[in-house]
């Protein structure tokens, strides 16, 4: 079959089978183009509570899934492909959060929502790359724990000095990739370029970026802006959405390393598969873990 087979195939499926298709921004075009909604981590919460349908397949990863899950508890929530892990969510589980804790007792803990339920569930607080600095300005205590991406935790402590952030080492092997050499590199290359980073890039790289911000934040600032020329430091993915988004600017990928092996797990064939009820994950959750992880 064609891509385009696919897609329409896809579409007239959804409808049959009463589906929504959430997509997270780094998932590939012809996703991108056959989903219902797509956007950053924060986007895809917020819609999950609109959905209609009685069954969302998620095309991300699983902290994805179970956030949709935690949400809309009572719809059949998929995901896309059981693999799609995301190895930043696994740096941190139940256990070591409990250690932590005890470590930094009084600290309110503010966990990123790249995190699995059970840990959400022992936090004060989630938050997305798009929401963090509102949020954290706003808790009352100023010690805060913060996990477990200790690049995004240092992008939120500049911009909000005034509070005592604790971070533990860890971050997204995906944007770790990116170096200061890469920025020299891209800057020499493309001098006229504005350098679009994502928080969760080291602080060094973050730094000499013209914008930080989330994929869509990123994505809205290119979209709107004057300049014509984008150097994209997060997941290729954004670059080639750009591309197809504003054919008349130029984009150019940080470096060609910056691909997430987790995000790329699925493609049209096996979404299609899934809205079949052929492939993907139902996400089962007890009522209790739901309880605990919606509280943050
Ligand atoms: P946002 O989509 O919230 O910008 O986060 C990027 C990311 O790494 C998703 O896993
Ligand atoms: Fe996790 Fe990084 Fe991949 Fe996002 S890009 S899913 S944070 S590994």
């Amino acid at each position: 079959m064609k891509i385009n087979e696919i897609q329409s195939s896809i579409g007239r499926l959804k409808k049959e089978n009463d589906i929504c298709i959430l997509a997270h921004s780094y998932q590939s075009q012809d996703i991108i183009e056959t989903a219902d909604f797509t956007g950053d981590s924060y986007a895809l919460s917020m819609k999950a509570k609109e959905v209609k349908e009685k069954t969302i397949i998620l095309c991300g990863v699983r902290f994805m899934a179970e956030t949709v899950k935690i949400i809309s508890p009572r719809k059949k929530v998929i995901l896309s492909d059981p693999n799609a892990l995301c190895p930043m969510a696994e740096q941190i589980d139940a256990q070591l959060l409990t250690e932590l804790k005890k470590r930094y007792p009084g600290y309110t803990v503010a966990a990123y929502i790249n995190t699995s339920a059970e840990t959400k569930a022992l936090c004060d607080v989630c938050v997305t790359s798009s929401s963090a600095v509102r949020i954290i300005k706003n808790i009352k205590n100023n010690n805060i724990l913060f996990v477990p991406d200790c690049n995004l935790g240092d992008w939120i402590k500049k911009q909000v000095p005034s509070k005592n952030i604790v971070t533990v080492s860890g971050g997204c092997p995906t944007h770790l990739r990116m170096t200061v050499s890469d920025v020299n590199a891209a800057r020499n290359e493309h001098p006229g370029a504005l350098l679009l980073v994502h928080p969760e890039c080291r602080p060094d790289v973050t730094s000499k970026a013209d914008f930080a911000g989330s994929t869509s934040a990123i994505m809205k600032y290119a979209e709107n802006s004057n300049e014509k020329e984008f150097i994209i430091g997060t997941e290729n993915s954004i670059t080639e959405h750009l591309r197809f988004a504003c054919p008349d600017k130029k984009f150019y990928p940080l470096s060609k390393e910056c691909v997430c092996h987790n995000m790329r797990l699925t493609d049209l064939a096996e979404l299609y598969e899934c809205v079949k009820g052929l492939a993907g994950e139902e996400i089962v959750m007890s009522d209790d873990l739901i309880r605990a992880a919606k509280r943050p």
